[in-house]
Order: C-alpha cells, then sequence, then structure tokens
C-alpha cells in the first residue's frame, strides 16, 4: 500500500495523463496479489461502479476523483487515494502532492496541514479514547489554521470492507462517541478546501470539487488501535 503509493508518487511527472496513474496502480495492485476495493464500489454517494482501482483528484477536486483523460501540468496540485485489500483485509491511503517544480506556497501549507491533523487524529487514537477525540485532534489542527471543515465525509472503520463503522467526522467534541479498543482498524482522513467547507459534485457523478474551484488535498492512513497505542499500517518502514 505505501510501496505503491510512493512509487505512483515517484513515477508522476508533468505530461503523466491520470489514466496512465490508473493503470500503473491496477498493475501494482495485481502484481502484489491485492484486489481493488474500488473497481466494483458501488456506494450512494456515486454513480454505479466506480470502475477505476484510484482516485485522483486534482487541484479543486478534493475526493473520489475519477480518473480520466487529463495530462498533469507542471503545479498542478494531486491527491492519490486507493483502498486493496491482501488475505481478505483491508487498507485505505491518501497523499498529496504538487507535480514538478513550481509548488505555489499555499499548496504546501494546505498539503501540511492535513499532513499535521492527520497525525494529530492518529496519536489521539488510544485504546480507552473515543472517536471523538480523533475528530476534535483533527478539528483543532485545520481550525487553526483557519480551514472551515466539512463533516459530511470524514474517517471511517475498516475491516474485510473498505467503509465501516464508525464514521469519523473531520471535527467534534472530546470525550464523545464510539470508545476505542484494541484491534480496531481505522481509517482517517482529514482532507480541507481554500475558503470554502462546501462540496460540488462534478458531472462524472464521483469526482467531489471545491464550491469555490479552490485548492484543495487530503491526507489518509489506515491505523491499528493496540493496547500500546496506534500503529500505522500503510506507512513505509
Ligand atoms: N478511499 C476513499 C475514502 O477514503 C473512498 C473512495 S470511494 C470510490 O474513503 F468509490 F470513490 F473509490
Ligand atoms: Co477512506
Amino acid at each position: 500500500m505505501a510501496k505503491t503509493l510512493s512509487d505512483l508518487r515517484d513515477r508522476t511527472e508533468p505530461g503523466t495523463n491520470l489514466l496512465e496513474i490508473n493503470d500503473w496502480a491496477a498493475s501494482m495492485i495485481r502484481i502484489a496479489g491485492a484486489r481493488s476495493c474500488y473497481v466494483d464500489y458501488t456506494p450512494s454517494f456515486g454513480r454505479g461502479p466506480f470502475g477505476k482501482v484510484i482516485c485522483t483528484s486534482v487541484n479543486e477536486a478534493v475526493l473520489h476523483g475519477l480518473p480520466h483523460d487529463y495530462v498533469l501540468m507542471d503545479g498542478d496540485l494531486l491527491t492519490l487515494d486507493f483502498a486493496a485489500s491482501v488475505n481478505g483485509w483491508v487498507t485505505d491511503s491518501a497523499i498529496s502532492f504538487v507535480v514538478g517544480d513550481s509548488s505555489a506556497p499555499g499548496d504546501q501549507h494546505m498539503i501540511e496541514t492535513t499532513e499535521k491533523a492527520l497525525l494529530a487524529g492518529i496519536h489521539a487514537a488510544q485504546p480507552g479514547a473515543r472517536i471523538g477525540d480523533i475528530s476534535h485532534a483533527i478539528g483543532s489542527v485545520l481550525e487553526s489554521a483557519r480551514f472551515r471543515v466539512n463533516s459530511e465525509f470524514g474517517g471511517h472503520g475498516v475491516g474485510s470492507t473498505m467503509h465501516q463503522d464508525p464514521h469519523i467526522p473531520n471535527i467534534g467534541t472530546p470525550g464523545r462517541g464510539y470508545v476505542l479498543r484494541p484491534g480496531l482498524l481505522l481509517a482517517i482522513e482529514p482532507w480541507i478546501m481554500d475558503g470554502t467547507s462546501k462540496l460540488v459534485t462534478a458531472p462524472d457523478g464521483w469526482t467531489l470539487r471545491s464550491s469555490n474551484g479552490r485548492r484543495t488535498a487530503h491526507s489518509e492512513h489506515t491505523i491499528a488501535v493496540t493496547e500500546s497505542g496506534p500503529v500505522i499500517l500503510t506507512q513505509l518502514v
């Protein structure tokens, strides 16, 4: 999982087509003996089976970006997000990065804010803590960086399927919600949009964009809650 995302990031450059990234991801998933959780996925928030193995969300697209015939340009802000299962167990992870060399400072700041919020959320996922503690930790980082938080889409339980209870909003009240027990697998995923918390759905029926057309960022890891604290399952070791 982690190796696939970092290899895809390394191979992506100005001139790369989003459809190529999907093809690369499909063959990496196959070679790893894993199965895509996306290709047949037909949730209520999308139109029909997703049909691809990875979400490629560019610039104002933030979540569920359906790969299409688009050639990346220097300075595009790209999010790659995918989930796959190995031996029946799912992991789900996302990274955002700027393609090429000309990166606007605001873009790096957005990316770093979601990464910082992700680490804060993970740190809050101690055994005996509650979902609200994770949400609060994430929301505090996002809000102190002056981003408005959308609570429609967030983290989630993971297991033999990609999306399970509990839902983990990216903002919340400490001490509230489901108690975290050792053995629980969670995907934690802060995401932000510059100057809005409102999403619009693209005509493809999947891709979610910022309502003001400004840039976005998203970072996600799957973790296990253990007796001795959270363990990140989707990080290069
Ligand atoms: N991996 C996404 C999430 O982080 C879900 C993508 S669903 C898809 O929860 F259908 F768009 F692939
Ligand atoms: Co997820």
